[in-house]
């Protein structure tokens, strides 16, 4: 499915391209200012994750943005979740615990990640995975290119069903984590990557 191309799209600047992509690292709340990101800027950051690819359109990524007292609110459902969850299971620590509780406080904007099943199952449900993970990929580069840090932690209720219903979601949907952003302070982090040649194969002849 194509949309009837009116005019070729104009040429970007690669070097300039190449420098945003390979800028680009996971920013950490600790490394944030405690400032907070003007809504337009947030706003950028969705429109571009909608440009995502998606096999047959289904367009499965799904978003909540918790900024403000909606960052308590967050903090305070995932930490409730995680004690009741833990504890049931036996493996309660304090430390998760007070981290849930404390962490989203240090981001200007956290945006939860979900992905929407299609009713109708149209593509596997690993495809519609991996189209929520070019949305966020959007988002990290959009956010890079704003001079945001930003991050995908996929740590504590991510995954939990009993979560889904607080993020607009249900089962068979998931959630797939959190994309914190804030402005960042200090020191840009280095990336740490093996060169591209040990990961590829080229098949020539
Ligand atoms: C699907 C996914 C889940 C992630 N979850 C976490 C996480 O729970 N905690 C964390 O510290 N980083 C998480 N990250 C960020 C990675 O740690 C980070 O991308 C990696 O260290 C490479 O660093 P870079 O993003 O700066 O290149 C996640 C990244 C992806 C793609």
């Amino acid at each position: 499915m194509t949309d009837t191309i009116v005019t070729l799209p104009a040429a970007f600047d690669i070097e300039e391209v190449n420098r945003l992509i390979r800028t680009r690292r996971s920013v950490y709340p600790p490394s944030y200012s405690g400032e907070v990101i003007p809504e337009e800027k947030i706003e950028i950051i969705l429109e571009n994750a909608n440009y995502a690819p998606t096999h047959k359109l289904t367009q499965p990524w799904r978003f909540v943005v918790f900024s403000g007292k909606g960052l308590e609110k967050l903090a305070h459902f995932q930490s409730d979740l995680y004690k009741q969850v833990s504890e049931a299971r036996g493996n309660f620590q304090e430390k998760t615990f007070e981290t849930l509780r404390t962490k989203p406080l240090q981001a200007s904007h956290i945006i939860a990640i979900g992905m929407k099943r299609d009713e109708k199952e149209l593509v596997p449900e690993i495809e519609e995975v991996e189209a929520v993970a070019c949305a966020v990929q959007n988002m990290y580069l959009t956010a890079t290119a704003l001079g945001l840090g930003a991050y995908w932690g996929s740590g504590g209720i991510t995954y939990l069903e009993e979560a889904l219903p607080f993020f607009g979601l249900q089962k068979p949907d998931k959630l797939l984590g959190f994309f914190y952003l804030g402005i960042p302070k200090g020191k840009w982090p280095k990336a740490i990557r093996e060169d591209i040649s040990t990961k590829v194969q080229w098949v020539v002849d």
